[in-house]
């Protein structure tokens, strides 16, 4: 597995690997790469000939200064956890070199998909995620790209650009990978303290029991009492539990042959931003 630190690296590289003439995978990640991310990496090498894994903290996604200082940044374990799953190569650019000069985003308004929910609570959070994937794609250029469903309303948002802006790229949707606990793997959960890593499993235990009550047939109840639940948790600092349809992210409270029904949760655990999520029909 080889290390692309530049864009003129990465293209050379290509063209010595018949990158163009081949089924191609590509992996964005911001590193600190776990289970999920080499779930993520697997799957583009079992539908591909040739697979890169980008690594960059994308500035311009940050709307927490501190949230991107201290975002954990371990290219030399990355690279081990990346050739174990099958990358061919990791792509690690400087943001300046990817934007071409200072990192920037262009506003995006695709409705409730880029403002409700995360959009909302991270104002200029997808501008950053859509502007770096769409550089990333432009740079890569490869027949599928692979996401993770943990990152539900970016599967939203990579989708509809993916449409709009890359008509032949294939968006590849890999399934939530959890601890043996069932907490949702994350890069931020190494800023948790063993007992935060405890109380954040009221997050997943609050999902199991929205899931349940949907499949009793009172969605909105359950979804109120482990609102409440949450709420009086006092490890446990809620934003959101909802239940939405995930091609919109707007609320939904039944019905409809298409809608997507999945609970989402948004709280802080010890400071730490987690999220986490559940389809509610199987
Ligand atoms: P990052 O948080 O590093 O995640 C990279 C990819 O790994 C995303 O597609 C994310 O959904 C997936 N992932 C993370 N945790 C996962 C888990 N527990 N199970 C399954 N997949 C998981 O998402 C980003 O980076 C950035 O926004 C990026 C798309 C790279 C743009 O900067």
């Amino acid at each position: 597995m080889v290390l692309l630190q530049s864009l003129d690296a990465l293209t050379q590289w290509q063209a010595s690997m018949g990158w163009h003439e081949k089924v191609t995978g590509f992996v964005p990640t911001m590193g600190a790469l776990h289970e999920g991310h080499a779930s993520l990496i697997r799957l583009a090498k079992s539908q591909s000939e040739l697979v890169v894994v980008s690594i960059l903290v994308n500035p311009t996604q940050f709307n927490d200064a501190q949230d991107f200082e201290t975002y954990p940044r371990t290219l030399e374990g990355d690279m081990d956890k990346a050739q174990a799953a099958g990358a061919d190569a990791v792509f690690a650019p400087s943001a300046e070199a990817l934007y071409g000069g200072k990192p920037q985003a262009t506003a995006v308004h695709w409705g409730p998909l880029t403002h409700a929910y995360e959009g909302a609570r991270r104002p200029g959070h997808f501008d950053g995620v859509v502007a770096v994937v769409d550089l990333l794609f432009q740079a890569v250029h490869p027949t599928l790209a692979v996401f993770g469903e943990k990152d539900l309303q970016q599967v939203g948002v990579i989708e509809k650009l993916a449409k709009d802006r890359h008509p032949g790229l294939k968006v590849v949707v890999a399934p939530l990978v959890r601890e043996p606990s069932g907490l949702a793997m994350s890069s931020r959960n190494a800023r948790l303290s063993t007992q935060g890593g405890s109380s954040a499993l009221a997050l997943h235990q609050a999902l199991l029991a929205v899931q349940r009550g949907a499949m009793d047939g009172d969605v909105d109840r359950a979804v109120r009492a482990q609102r409440e639940a949450l709420r009086a948790n006092p490890a446990v600092t809620l934003e959101y539990l909802d239940v939405l349809d995930a091609l919109t992210f707007v609320p939904w409270s039944g019905g409809g042959q298409e809608a997507r029904p999945y609970v989402v949760v948004a709280a802080e655990v010890e400071g730490v931003r987690l999220i986490d999520n559940m389809p509610l029909k199987a």
